[in-house]
């Protein structure tokens, strides 16, 4: 069971559950192709991110396997909701977890995906007490792999043509870090 207290404090971030109020901040990013490229939901209108967003918003906690926390990335140097982070428990008897990420590109390259994505596993590991967290992202996408290998994860495997992604043969790759892993980096 993961309930975090609200909100969580990095040195140049905020995270905190998404509000209705963050409507305009989110539209700047999900409404880009760009953005969309590389996850399962292309670019989203208005409509679209309204009830989007509406989930988003009851994703505040963990209390049983199957459920995603999703966190808005708030940045108070540009007064904006930049990206999101989510954690998602795989598994309560396996102690497995899966971790995202989704920023503006506005804001990329400057370290903050990591400083958030940072959070998720330190909430998964010593919060919800997990063994084991991946990240998964199509081999295309380098700035995603990167961030993981920065946070980190190792690369566990490359499955091929494994999904049929947007309409063609997509590979995967999957990368993970062991709570024992996460606690020696720590150190
Ligand atoms: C995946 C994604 C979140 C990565 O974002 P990002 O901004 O590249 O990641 P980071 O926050 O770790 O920033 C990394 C870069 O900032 C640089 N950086 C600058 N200042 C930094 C600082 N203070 N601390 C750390 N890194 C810093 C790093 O050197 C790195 O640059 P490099 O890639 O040239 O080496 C982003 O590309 C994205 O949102 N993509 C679209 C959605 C998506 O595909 N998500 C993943 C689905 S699997």
């Amino acid at each position: 069971m993961l309930r975090p207290v609200y909100p969580l404090i990095t040195e140049r971030l905020v995270l905190r559950p998404f509000t209705d109020d963050d409507f305009d901040d989110v539209y700047a990013y999900h409404s880009r192709p760009e953005v969309a490229r590389y996850l399962y939901w292309e670019a989203r209108d208005r409509e679209q991110v309204r009830t989007a967003l509406e989930r988003m918003t009851t994703q505040t906690t963990l209390t049983e396997e199957g459920q995603l926390l999703l966190l808005a990335v708030y940045w108070p140097e540009a007064g904006a909701v930049v990206g999101q982070v989510n954690l998602e428990w795989l598994s309560q008897e396996n102690r497995q977890g899966e971790t995202g990420f989704v920023f503006n590109p506005d804001y990329h390259g400057k370290g903050l995906a990591r400083e958030a994505a940072e959070v998720m596993l330190r909430l998964g590991f010593e919060e919800l007490g997990l063994h084991r967290v991946i990240g998964r992202c199509d081999p295309r996408n380098e700035p995603s792999w990167r961030l993981m290998e920065r946070l980190g994860m190792r690369r566990e495997a490359h499955f091929v043509q494994n999904e049929i992604f947007k309409g063609e043969w997509g590979d995967e790759y999957v990368y993970a870090m062991l709570a024992e892993e996460w606690r020696t980096r720590r150190r």
